[in-house]
């Protein structure tokens, strides 16, 4: 582990050891803050000093085919939202497809997956996890909450890692032996799994019935006779 006080982003720092072939599999990157974090779709990723959680995992993916890429998310999401609800006894955990941790209607925790591929060979992941710890309030964001909110106690940055690390650790062994079980699990726990969902699609408000996501990542949703795959970015799921 790598603690930081201070860093651009735990994902580039991370990237930058690897691009100069200082990484190993299993390096994790902490900080207390970061200058720079980035969130999914070019977001900014705002916390706090020293309130949260802020990390990022190497991994080592050169026996993972590219084509399983989403299973290593669907591995990250579950051992998150496993971890909030074994360890901290949070109810109501659910994953935002494609990736968002939610407790209730509140997002409490991101992903940010960052490759590296050279040709057709997936060399490393980073997993990069923010999850709000003991920060209590949110500015602008009034979907967002963290497990001091949840839990309703002050909690150890420290330990809150240790837990995370243990879950991501059980999930990858589980996908090394299982990947089909991992992609069952994040199903069950997808927000609206077995029910209606309404998105936005272009602009227009759609419903339809929540099927799950695919090995691709592909969200699949019932409409009428039709079953439609989407893509990430391609609708802006309706958080009830
Ligand atoms: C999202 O929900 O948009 C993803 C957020 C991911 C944030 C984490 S914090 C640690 C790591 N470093 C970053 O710059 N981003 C990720």
């Amino acid at each position: 582990i790598i603690d930081l006080t201070e860093i651009d982003s735990t994902n580039n720092y991370a990237m930058r050891l690897l691009n100069e072939g200082m990484a190993e599999h299993g390096v994790i990157i902490r900080a207390d803050f970061q200058t720079a974090g980035r969130g999914q779709l070019g977001n900014v990723w705002q916390a706090e000093e020293s309130k949260n959680l802020l990390m990022s995992v190497i991994l080592d993916t050169s026996d993972f085919a590219l084509e399983d890429q989403f299973y290593l998310n669907a591995a990250t999401c579950v051992s998150l939202a496993d971890c909030l609800m074994s360890q901290y006894n949070l109810r109501d955990v659910s994953i935002k497809w494609p990736n968002d941790i939610y407790a209730g209607n509140q997002k409490i925790a991101g992903i940010l997956i960052e490759n590296n591929i050279r040709g057709h060979q997936w060399t490393n992941a980073i997993l990069g996890i923010g999850l709000n710890v003991n920060q209590l309030h949110f500015q602008d964001l009034t979907r967002a909450t963290s497990l001091q909110l949840q839990a309703g106690k002050v909690l150890k940055i420290n330990q809150v890692l240790k837990a995370v690390v243990k879950s991501l650790n059980a999930h990858m062994k589980l996908l090394d032996s299982d990947p089909a079980q991992v992609l069952r699990t994040y199903n069950h726990l997808l927000m609206g799994a077995g029910g209606t969902i309404s998105f936005y699609r272009k602009h227009q408000l759609e419903e339809g019935l929540l099927l799950g996501a695919n090995e691709q990542g592909l969200l699949e949703v019932q409409q009428g006779e039709k079953i439609r795959r989407f893509k990430h970015k391609e609708i802006d799921l309706v958080v009830a």
